[in-house]
């Protein structure tokens, strides 16, 4: 039997409807998950997701849609709902992109669900408690995201992936994917037996050949160890960016965390730390400026394309399946 056929018989009863042929989906990660990822996940069997995050706007989203023409297969686009609060036109051109499947998360507001719908997109939230879940359902979102706190990048600090994914579970009546710190084929068997519809993978895939990231963040995530990380807020205090309190991101330990971590209201108060922190971003010097990853990270130890890792994950989590039954 081929490899592709092999991996095919990961396949939910979700990802079949998605038409995927495999039950995975590229986080929607700002800055990283371009149209070149989206494009090889979704090449690859899974669906490619673009990422507009906290630096996210309409011209963004233009200049990356284009890498998906052509593409044979769904694709679909995260959006972060303080910016699309602040920019609705990213919204619109969102939707006007006809994705197969919408994310809008970290926000309350949930007058977006019905526009969505009626356009015939399917909607997407990350959520982070049963409470969470069971207000996203009743709100209409037809995909939860149980992401837990092992995860990179924004989001509610609190529960462990796998305890999230049980409570989830229990109180959804829709699809439910599992993320955060879902790196290797025994985390995809793991979350495929316990009832995920499917995984939506971040860390994993932000330092493959198509991200957008520079070869400087590549390096760093590929050097970083799992215990490597940290969730605080530092970096949105000191780009004085409105993410909610709620949600922390968790990143790369660097000069920058070690300096502020602790002591954020006085980071609040230190215009020239700001500025600081602004030009290393712009300068991309990672010593000072975030990389956003999740404790996954020590499974990235080489640049590869996406599509060669999402294979070696799905055949690593099918023959590990195969062998459980024996
Ligand atoms: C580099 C990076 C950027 C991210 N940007 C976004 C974003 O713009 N929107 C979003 O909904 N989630 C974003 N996330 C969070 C992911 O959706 C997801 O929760 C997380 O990647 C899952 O954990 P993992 O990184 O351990 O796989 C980001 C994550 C990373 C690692």
């Amino acid at each position: 039997m081929s490899e592709h056929e092999d991996a095919q018989q990961l396949s939910t009863e979700w990802s079949r409807s998605m038409g995927l042929r495999l039950p995975v989906v590229n986080a929607p990660m700002g800055g990283v998950a371009g149209g070149r990822l989206a494009a090889a996940v979704t090449a690859a069997g899974g669906l490619g997701m673009i990422g507009m995050g906290s630096a996210g706007s309409a011209p963004a989203l233009e200049t990356q849609l284009p890498y998906l023409d052509g593409v044979d297969g769904p694709f679909g686009i995260g959006v972060v709902d303080w910016v699309v609060r602040e920019r609705p036109e990213l919204l619109e051109m969102a939707i006007a992109a006809r994705p197969r499947l919408l994310s809008v998360s970290f926000g309350t507001d949930t007058a977006w669900v019905a526009r969505v719908r009626e356009a015939g997109i399917v909607t997407a939230t990350q959520v982070y408690d049963a409470e969470d879940a069971r207000r996203a359902q009743d709100a209409g979102i037809e995909v939860l995201v149980a992401r837990g706190e092992e995860g990179g990048g924004h989001g509610a600090a609190g529960m462990n992936m796998l305890p999230l994914l049980d409570a989830v579970l229990k109180v959804a009546e829709v699809p439910v994917l599992a993320a955060g710190g879902l790196a290797e084929p025994a985390d995809l068997e793991l979350v495929l037996a316990a009832g995920a519809s499917g995984a939506w993978l971040g860390t994993r895939l932000a330092a493959c050949t198509e991200s957008l990231l520079s070869d400087a963040g590549r390096a760093a995530l590929v050097a970083a160890h799992g215990t490597d990380t940290v969730v605080t807020e530092v970096f949105d205090v000191g780009l004085e960016l409105p993410w909610p309190a709620k949600f922390p991101a968790r990143v790369l330990r660097n000069e920058f965390t070690g300096r502020w971590v602790g002591h954020e209201a006085e980071l609040a108060a230190d215009a020239s730390a700001h500025a600081a922190l602004s030009a290393a971003a712009a300068a991309d010097d990672l010593r000072v400026a975030p990389v956003d990853a999740g404790l996954g990270v020590g499974a990235v130890t080489a640049v590869r394309p996406v599509g060669e890792v999402l294979r070696e994950l799905c055949a690593g989590a099918l023959h590990l399946r195969n062998e459980g039954h024996h």
